[in-house]
């Protein structure tokens, strides 16, 4: 049988009767493939998001995923009571992939290096907390593999810089996960902008989400660390702190030790928009000025911005303003000649012309996701560039990370301080505390 007649006879059968197909079956459907063609990855980090990528991998039979790995052996704790995530379970769900060839050959680890020490591993995905991404992603370009890494790529500006370096060295293939980047919407309304559709571009605003969740407030108390949870490999290479489940799953993203708050969520998608449409591959503003920051009361656990916005200037001349709210629209391009915007509620113009050419969103289309990891997958394949490669990845990354530098002195500082910001450099020019914000507290062995 070939991959496409079992693909239609999955389809056709469903996943039960597909699941007692021999394994001698999947195995010689994948020798008639051409094993040659096929990628095998491992998972690192199946979370929230990792889980997500890895039902998308799937779905869109991308190739054979020979690993998972997470700290977390599997718990709840994500959207529902019951929606459990962790290594079990991504190991349970390749298993039940049914059909595919390899599916019972899936390793579950609990520690990333084993992963990167598979020879027959050509590929890893990385959907771990930022505080990770850049340590994973420099050992895995040192050991050889193809990179899709979550978005914001880095944590910090200075690991951004070793992480290009790392991956061009080994003439690795890197993928950030800015899928925007390969969601036909937001390409067709970036290349307009960038090609001069709205006339010259002045002025961008992007939209980051409110904080989704509500963390402990100050006199919190330590929790027990559940025993099947590596904290302390989840820590890594952050400082050593008390145990608090808000601390750690989906809502790292709320504490600055860990992530950059909705700056760098929501804004590595939007503020990446942005510079995509201003033509900007790489490099960033020249001056950084945050108008607003609003906080929790102070010892809570969450510390990132509840609320804030900033705004930034370019050589060009354009205008970036990020500001909180609901991410209806991501990015907003006005130019000379009208505006267009687009954003999880639709793509809309000054003028219903300019918007001529524009993909409809059709019932049936690939997600983004599914569509960023075939891009991925294509390239590892034919060593071109990927649609978001590492120095794109960077450069929204540390877009975000000077901001947040402002955005976290801001209630020192309070309005009115506009900071310069050398782009080739990627550091802020004369002003020491603005500086001294890019660089986070970390520990050995990992710092
Ligand atoms: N592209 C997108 O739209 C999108 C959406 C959500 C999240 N993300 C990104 O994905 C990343 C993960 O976010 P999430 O929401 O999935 O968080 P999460 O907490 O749900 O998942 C992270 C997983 O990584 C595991 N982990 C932590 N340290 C590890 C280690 N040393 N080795 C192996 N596993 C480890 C955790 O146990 C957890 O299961 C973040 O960087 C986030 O910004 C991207």
């Amino acid at each position: 049988m070939g991959r496409a007649e079992m693909k239609t006879r999955r389809g056709f059968l469903g996943g039960a009767i597909a699941l007692s197909l021999p394994t001698v079956a999947m195995r010689s459907a994948r020798a008639a493939a051409g094993a040659n063609e096929r990628l095998t990855v491992g998972f690192i980090g199946t979370g929230n998001q990792g889980m997500l990528l890895l039902r998308r991998f799937l779905e869109a039979d991308l190739g054979d995923v020979a690993a998972v790995c997470d700290v977390n052996r599997g718990s709840d704790g994500y959207k529902e009571p019951d929606d459990v995530r962790g290594r079990e379970p991504a190991r349970e769900l390749v298993a039940k992939d049914s059909g595919r060839a390899g599916a019972d050959e899936c390793a579950a680890y609990d520690d990333f290096r084993r992963v990167l020490d598979r020879r027959d591993i050509d590929a890893v995905v990385i959907a771990v907390p930022d505080h990770w991404h850049s340590r994973m992603t420099i050992l895995a370009a040192e050991a050889g593999k193809d990179i899709y890494c979550e978005k914001p790529l880095s944590f910090a500006v200075a690991e951004g810089r070793r992480m290009i370096e790392a991956v061009r060295r080994g003439g690795r293939i890197l993928q950030t996960g800015s899928h925007e980047r390969s969601n036909p919407v937001s390409r067709f309304v970036c290349e307009a902008v960038r090609a001069g559709r709205i006339g010259t571009l002045r002025r961008v605003v992007t939209t980051v989400g409110y904080n989704n969740k509500v963390g402990p407030g100050p006199g919190w108390e330590p929790m027990p660390v559940p025993a099947t949870f590596g904290y302390r490999s989840w820590l890594g290479p952050a400082p050593e702190r008390p145990y608090h489940r808000d601390r750690c799953l989906y809502r790292f993203r709320f504490n600055y030790e860990y992530s950059g708050g909705q700056i760098t969520n929501f804004g590595a998608h939007s503020n990446d928009m942005a510079h995509w449409g201003m033509g900007l591959d790489t490099g960033g503003p020249v001056e950084i000025e945050c108008l607003d920051a609003k906080f929790l009361a102070p010892g809570s656990l969450f510390t990132t911005a509840t609320e804030t916005r900033f705004r930034c200037r370019y050589a060009s001349g354009v205008e970036l303003v990020c500001e909180s709210g609901t991410p209806a629209v991501q990015a907003r391009f006005e130019g000379s000649g009208g505006w267009m915007q687009t954003g999880y509620q639709g793509t809309t113009a000054s003028d219903p012309a300019l918007l001529e050419g524009l993909p409809s969103p059709g019932k049936g289309r690939q997600s983004p996701h599914s569509l960023h990891l075939a891009n991925f997958v294509e390239c590892v394949k034919t060593r071109a560039e990927p649609r978001a490669p590492v120095e794109i990845g960077n450069a929204s990354a540390v877009l975000c990370h000077a901001a947040n530098a402002l955005i976290r002195l801001f209630p020192r500082t309070g309005p009115g301080l506009v900071v310069e910001w050398d782009p080739a450099r990627e550091a802020f020019v004369g002003n020491d505390d603005a500086k001294s914000m890019l660089v986070p507290e970390q520990r050995d062995p990992w710092a």
